[in-house]
């Protein structure tokens, strides 16, 4: 069951907002019977119809982006700076990006306009891996790492449990590469979680998400994601295997 509105935006009749006016103004019948509740939800099998023609469910598509650093990931942004919908100006549906990268960390972002399914792949608790390539200002000691791993007691909570691989050091320039794998979203997180343990990440990239990677892909380019990989994603969240 999905909210009336949450339906009409996902079908492509208007964004959420302008959704909610059509059913206050009493534009939409579900069953052949006008509705004016926003609460009111609805599944599959119910026939929804706005001003007087019966919705179609828009079908649902996934893109793999390589997002650039300098890009933000949202639909829009009031400072008008790039956004990671320029980048698929081909694509005719409503998607949206599945969680977000911050504007300088480069790296896979999928985009979709299939809610259900972001929300598989964002949630913690479906633990859906996503691998970041760091580069710190610092060489931090093994001990710091263990703190990575552990969890880190943030201002919105502690990290969940963390992999962390140190790739190479450079004594001269006085950084770090490292490897960070985590399941979970919080805002800058893998920023926060190194400035915790005083090594501030001066380039971030997301290396993978779950078993995708960008490879084949340069940065600003994207790709539509094969049924086979959307359903592996789904079967990887659902069972916390690949099928
Ligand atoms: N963690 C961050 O700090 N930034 C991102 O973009 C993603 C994860």
């Amino acid at each position: 069951m999905e909210r009336l509105q949450k339906v009409l935006a996902q079908a492509g009749v208007a964004s959420r907002r302008k959704s909610e006016i059509l059913i206050v103004d009493g534009k939409v019948k579900v069953n052949g019977v006008v509705v004016t509740e926003l609460g009111t939800k609805v599944s599959n099998s119910d026939r929804v119809e706005v001003e007087g023609v019966q919705l179609v469910k828009e079908s649902y598509v996934y893109y793999l982006l390589y997002k650039p650093r300098g890009v933000i990931s949202t639909v829009d942004d009031d400072k008008g700076r790039k956004t990671v919908m320029d980048l698929l100006p081909y694509v005719d549906k409503r998607i949206f990006p599945v969680g977000r990268l911050d504007y300088d960390t480069s790296g896979i972002i999928i985009l979709t306009n299939d809610g259900d399914f972001s929300y598989l792949m964002t949630h913690p608790k479906f633990g859906i891996k996503k691998q970041y390539v760091a580069k710190v200002k610092g060489i931090p000691q093994r001990e710091a790492l263990k703190k990575l791993e552990r969890g880190i007691d943030l201002e919105d909570g502690k990290t969940a449990p963390a992999h962390v691989k140190m790739q190479t050091v450079d004594k001269k320039t006085s950084t770090a590469i490292i490897e960070i794998t985590i399941s979970e979203g919080k805002n800058r997180q893998v920023r926060r979680m190194f400035d915790a343990i005083g090594c501030p990440v001066q380039k971030l990239r997301r290396e993978s998400f779950a078993m995708l990677t960008t490879h084949g892909l340069n940065a600003g380019e994207a790709r539509e994601l094969t049924t086979h990989e959307v359903k592996q994603l789904r079967v990887l969240a659902e069972t916390g295997k690949i099928g």
